[in-house]
């Protein structure tokens, strides 16, 4: 049975992956995750031991630890998820991003090399990256495509065009069989609530200011997470190797109407009269450097694997929003810091 490792997955992306992997059945899955701030092991409970999903508490940068996890499951595949992935706090501080994203991800590209040099097969390590990459776009440009230049302006963006930088070295100085997936926003069940949408559906919920940067005319491409993932399946069972693809669900909007759309959706589930949570909307400073809009142009993923987006945001926005009151105990317990101990009541205490 192919065997492999899949990095990030107690975060909000590698938790719905694992969900439809495991559910394909045909390879055994382990997940390195560290449980960082974002990491919990909750959004993947459930599937932990259950068949052919194993969990190991770890960090990408620890290179003897990478090393004796692919000596011990000989994995065929490395879906790389694990990353520091929100922009602000790139902004407060770029070192965990630096070393995570760019140095964690070398980590593996070398283990990956070095396993896979001795072992004939189909080997394949799909790094997971993103729009940002390519920078901010104009109201007036196309959408970014495979052939777009890299102009990353966060810390965050930076290191993970880094990251993009070496996999490509890595494939061809060394000939390592990799795919470059660049997606951009996602949306959907168990995202860690600092990111816009689940931020705002729980204020929401709570009656809690909404707090828009700047003008909210900023632009972003939204994508249903399981059709993120869904992509990712589609690159692992018949992605051209060498190749980039880049992902996204045709659906841009502004900040201001997502926000919007969000508390139209909060206060009919709330019975609330409408009108009651656009009142908690503040404009608030802007962030530095805020890219102006993102869009992706995924034709050729379309074309070579038949991907195509299932979900549309107008009638997944009121599902997701549902899946968050539905499970306000587990963002609750993200609030009051009590998702941390959930690794000791399951394994014991932290090594
Ligand atoms: P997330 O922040 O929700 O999860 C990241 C996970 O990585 C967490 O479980 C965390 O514990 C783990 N992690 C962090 N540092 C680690 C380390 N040193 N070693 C091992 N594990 C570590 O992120 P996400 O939103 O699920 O994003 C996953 C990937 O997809 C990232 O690489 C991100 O750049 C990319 N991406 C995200 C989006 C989006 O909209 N969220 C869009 C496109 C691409
Ligand atoms: P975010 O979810 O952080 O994703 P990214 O910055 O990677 O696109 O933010 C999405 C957009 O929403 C981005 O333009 C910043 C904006 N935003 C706000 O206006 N207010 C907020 O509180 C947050 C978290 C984001």
């Amino acid at each position: 049975m192919s065997a492999w490792l899949i990095t990030g997955a107690a975060g909000f992306i590698g938790a719905n992956f694992v969900r439809l992997a495991a559910a394909e059945g045909n390879a055994r899955l382990v997940v390195l995750d560290a449980l960082t701030y974002a990491g919990n092991l909750e959004n993947i409970s459930e599937l932990i031991g259950n068949g052919n999903v194993e969990f190991c508490r770890g960090d990408i940068c620890d290179a003897g630890l990478v090393s004796e996890l692919f000596a011990k499951h000989r994995f065929d595949r490395v879906v790389h998820f694990a990353a520091e992935s929100h922009v602000d706090r790139s902004i407060l501080g770029a070192g965990p991003f630096i070393r995570t994203n760019v140095e964690g991800t070398a980590v593996l590209l070398d283990a990956a090399r070095l396993s896979w040099r001795d072992r004939a097969g189909a080997h394949l390590f799909l790094h997971v990256s993103t729009d940002e990459v390519f920078g901010s776009l104009a109201p007036e440009d196309p959408p970014f495509t495979e052939q777009s230049p890299y102009r990353p302006n966060s810390p965050y963006s930076a290191s993970k065009a880094a990251a993009d930088h070496l996999v490509r070295a890595w494939q061809h100085t060394y000939g390592l069989p990799a795919i470059i997936s660049n997606c951009s926003n996602n949306y959907g069940p168990w995202q860690f609530p600092e990111k816009l949408i689940p931020l705002m559906i729980l204020n929401a919920f709570d009656g809690r200011e909404l707090p828009v940067y700047g003008d909210g005319l900023q632009v972003r491409d939204w994508l249903h997470v399981e059709d993120h993932c869904r992509a990712l399946l589609a690159m692992l069972a018949g992605g051209r190797v060498g190749a980039t693809y880049v992902v996204g669900g045709a659906c841009e909007r502004t900040n201001i109407d997502i926000v919007r759309g969000i508390v139209r959706e909060v206060d009919q589930l709330r019975g609330r009269p409408p009108g009651t949570s656009a009142k908690l909307i503040r404009h608030v400073a802007d962030r530095p450097g805020h890219d102006r809009r993102y869009a992706m142009n995924a034709a050729a993923l379309q074309r070579e694997l038949g991907w195509r987006p299932l979900h549309s945001l107008d009638t997944a926005l009121p599902v997701v929003v549902r899946w968050y009151w539905e499970n306000r105990a587990w963002a609750e317990r993200i609030r009051s810091g009590a998702y941390i101990d959930y690794y000791e009541q399951q394994y014991g205490a932290r090594a």
